[in-house]
C-alpha cells in the first residue's frame, strides 16, 4: 500500500492510473478503523480498480471540541489493518495540508442540513461537505463509497454532488454490525460494559419497528420506539423518526416508496447514531 501526506504527490500519482485507463475508488474516513471501514474498502475494491482510502479526523466536522480531542487517533493499527484488505493507496494528510489558514465558504444544502442530525449537531455537514469536496478534488474518483450507518450524510453528499455536478458515483453500503445487533462505529471503544449493553437499545427499537411495520400505523411505531428508549435504563434520547427515504422528511403514510428509521442517542458522554430501511 502506498501512504500518501501531500495532495500533490498523490493526484500527480493518480493522474499516471487515469491516463492507463484504470478506475479509482474512494474511501473517506476518519480513522480508528473496524470492520465497517474495511467493509466499504472490500465493496471498492470488487468495483473499481484502485481503490483509495482517506484517514483525516477533520476539524470543521465537530461541533463540540472535547469530541475532536477525544477522536480516537490509532494510526498504527488502522495501517496494518488497511494492509490486510485490498487497499492499494492511503492519504493521510494534516490540517494544514488540507485547510490552508482562515476558510470562510459554505454549501447551500437547504433542509437537509437543519433537519435530524443537522438540528442536534449545528454546522456539522457543512464540514462534512467541505471535506469531502476537497477530497474528491485531490482523489476525482470514478466512484466513491459511504455506510448506511450515516444515511443523512450519504444524501448531503448526493446534494453536494448534484450541485457542483460532480463526475463520481456515490455508492451507499450496507450497515456493519456486532452479533448482537450494536452498528459497529469508532466511538463503541468509549462505551463502558453496562454501556455497551445499555446501548442495544438503539438497534433494538429499530428492529422491533421493522418487525411490527406490517401491523401498525406509522405514528404508533414512531410512539412505541421513542416510549421504548425513554424507558430504556442509560439512553439519552435525541430523536428517533420515521422518515421517507429520499426526501429524510417525515413519512406522512406508508404508500411512501421508501421508508427509513433514523435514532440517535446518547449513552453515557458517547453519542449514537443508526438506522434500518424499513421499504
Ligand atoms: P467515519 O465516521 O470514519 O466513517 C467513514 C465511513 O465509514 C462513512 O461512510 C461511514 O458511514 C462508514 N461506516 C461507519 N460505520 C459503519 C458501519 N458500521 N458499517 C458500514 N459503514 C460504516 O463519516 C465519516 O467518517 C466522515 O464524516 C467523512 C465522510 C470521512 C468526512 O470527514
Amino acid at each position: 500500500m502506498k501512504i500518501f501526506t501531500s495532495k500533490h504527490e498523490l493526484s500527480g500519482y493518480l493522474e499516471t492510473l487515469k491516463e492507463k485507463g484504470r478506475t479509482i475508488g474512494f474511501v473517506p474516513t476518519m480513522g480508528a478503523l473496524h470492520q465497517g471501514h474495511l467493509s466499504l474498502i472490500e465493496i471498492a475494491a470488487r468495483n473499481t480498480d484502485h481503490v483509495v482510502c482517506s484517514i483525516f479526523v477533520n476539524p470543521t466536522q465537530f461541533n463540540d471540541p472535547k469530541d475532536l480531542e477525544k477522536y480516537p487517533r490509532p494510526i498504527d493499527a488502522d495501517i496494518a489493518k488497511l494492509e490486510q484488505v485490498d487497499c492499494d493507496i492511503l492519504f493521510l494528510p494534516t490540517v494544514q495540508e488540507m485547510y490552508s489558514g482562515d476558510e470562510k465558504w459554505s454549501i447551500d444544502l437547504g433542509y437537509l442540513e437543519r433537519i435530524l442530525e443537522g438540528r442536534f449537531r449545528p454546522g456539522h455537514y457543512q464540514g462534512v461537505t467541505q471535506i469531502v469536496k476537497k477530497l474528491f478534488d485531490v482523489v476525482q474518483p470514478n466512484k466513491a463509497f459511504f455506510g448506511q450507518k450515516d444515511y443523512q450524510q450519504v444524501k448531503v453528499i448526493m446534494k453536494l454532488v448534484e450541485l457542483y455536478s460532480l463526475p463520481v458515483e456515490i455508492v451507499m453500503c450496507p450497515i456493519l454490525r456486532e452479533e448482537d445487533g450494536l452498528a459497529m462505529s469508532s466511538r463503541n471503544i468509549h462505551l463502558s460494559p453496562s454501556e455497551r449493553n445499555e446501548a442495544l437499545a438503539l438497534s433494538e427499537s429499530l428492529r422491533r419497528t421493522r418487525e411490527n411495520y406490517s401491523m401498525k400505523q406509522i405514528a404508533e411505531l414512531q410512539i412505541e420506539a421513542v416510549n421504548f428508549l425513554h424507558s430504556s435504563e442509560g439512553v439519552e434520547l435525541e430523536y428517533f423518526e420515521i422518515c421517507n427515504a429520499e426526501t429524510l422528511l417525515p413519512a406522512e403514510s406508508k404508500e411512501e416508496p421508501g421508508l427509513v428509521a433514523l435514532v440517535a442517542a446518547k449513552v453515557g458522554h458517547t453519542r449514537l447514531i443508526d438506522n434500518i430501511i424499513i421499504k
